[in-house]
């Protein structure tokens, strides 16, 4: 017989009658016994009708979880051996379902508390500053290993230009001061990118709340921020160009915000936006445009700021840890690797979030959310 279903609950079916009133149903011959628990014979959903009918609740600890039956075409199909084997079916099956149902709740109270746990070890990372301070160390130590190095090669350097001097042997000595300048070169690299750091982290715990809050025109500041960003990669890099695109919702009016930090937030996410996709264009996609679309949103009681690239999107690896201070994906001297993690302190700050949505080889999202 194909599969069928009726409702629990339905009164009109005596399944539905056992599992209402939770008591047993036995019938040796339904056309004569029907009419004590309905008005009119029931229909069968499939097949013909049977005759002997039994119906047991399946319940435990009072609860109800449904109905378990066997029925026959013959009159008086069932014993007391039927039935009495038939209860202790019911009573087995009953505690299978509570157990599968239990195992279910388990799950999904595992799984939401390793969310949780996960939320919890994220903003851990986030808030507390004095974890990065080994974080700083480790960084700072690199450049400041170069730049060491270096100097004390410098140092033998300069003493054997001297000795090629006192010889009268110009050209080495020439030769030895072009190294000298490359290394130069490289202290200066190194010494630039620890500065670098120590900016960024001034940044990072410069007190915030001096600063005060003032209404703002969302939409004015994030333009003038794209093209702060725009203008400022062009100057380093004459090479540098994209598409800038805006959609700017007039309906926000003036929102309540600190505006050089929310700007910063801003300046931070366009950067990493024009920085991937000038990665793309180098890497020579044929009619490639990189292009990064800045728009934003009025939403119920919130405001969204959105900057969506056209790059590469982010892998899921790296996706885990964009908000840890000092994460990176770009070469040394290129990024401090704290901009996400800047930005997150200072959404957090304004009571907001920041949203990723991202789309491997086709981009991604940053979409900050403020409060209004
Ligand atoms: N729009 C984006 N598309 C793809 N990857 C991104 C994007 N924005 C950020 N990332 C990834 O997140 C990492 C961390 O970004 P974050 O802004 O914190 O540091 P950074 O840009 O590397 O350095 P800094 O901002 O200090 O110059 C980046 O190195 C990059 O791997
Ligand atoms: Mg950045």
């Amino acid at each position: 017989m194909p599969v069928y279903s009726n409702y629990i609950d339905d009164e009109s079916r005596l399944s539905g009658k056992c599992f209402n009133s939770g008591k047993e149903i036995v019938i040796g011959d339904l056309h004569a016994e029907y009419s004590l628990y309905l008005k009119n014979i029931p229909t069968p959903s499939q097949g013909d009708q049977p005759v002997s009918l039994i119906y047991l609740p399946l319940t435990v600890n009072e609860k109800m979880l449904g109905v378990i039956t066997v029925q026959s075409f013959s009159k008086n199909a069932f014993s007391a051996y039927h039935l009495y084997m038939l209860r202790t079916i019911a009573v087995y099956a009953a505690i299978a379902l509570e157990n599968a149902d239990s195992f279910n709740k388990l799950t999904l109270t595992v799984d939401s508390l390793q969310q949780t746990q996960k939320q919890l070890i994220e903003s851990e990372k986030m808030a507390s500053l004095g974890e990065l301070t080994a974080g700083i160390a480790h960084e700072i130590q690199n450049p400041l290993n170069f730049v060491n190095n270096f100097s004390e090669v410098n140092t033998e350097l300069i003493e054997e230009m001297q000795q090629e001097i006192d010889k009268g042997n110009f050209a080495g000595a020439k030769e030895i001061s072009n190294d000298i300048k490359e290394n130069e070169k490289k202290i200066n690299h190194h010494g630039k990118r620890a500065g670098d750091i120590v900016k960024g982290m001034l940044q990072h715990s410069r007190n915030s709340s001096a600063a005060a809050k003032e209404l703002t025109d969302i939409n004015k500041l994030a333009d003038e921020y794209l093209r702060l960003a725009y203008h400022g990669l062009r100057a380093k890099d004459k090479s540098f160009n994209a598409t800038m695109k805006t959609d700017f919702d007039q309906h926000i009016g003036n929102i309540n915000i600190i505006p050089q930090d929310i700007g910063r937030v801003i300046l931070n996410l366009i950067t990493n936006a024009f920085y991937v996709v000038d990665e793309k264009k180098k890497s020579g996609i044929m009619s490639y445009e990189p292009t990064v679309f800045v728009s934003t949103k009025k939403v119920n009681n919130t405001i969204e700021i959105s900057v969506k690239d056209n790059g590469n999107g982010i892998p899921q690896k790296v996706m885990d840890k964009i908000f840890q201070p000092f994460y990176t994906t770009k070469p040394t001297g290129k990024g401090t690797g704290l901009g996400l993690s800047l930005s997150y302190d200072i959404i957090k700050a304004h009571g907001g979030e920041i949203k990723v949505e991202n789309k491997e080889q086709e981009g991604a999202a940053f979409i900050i959310i403020l409060p209004v």
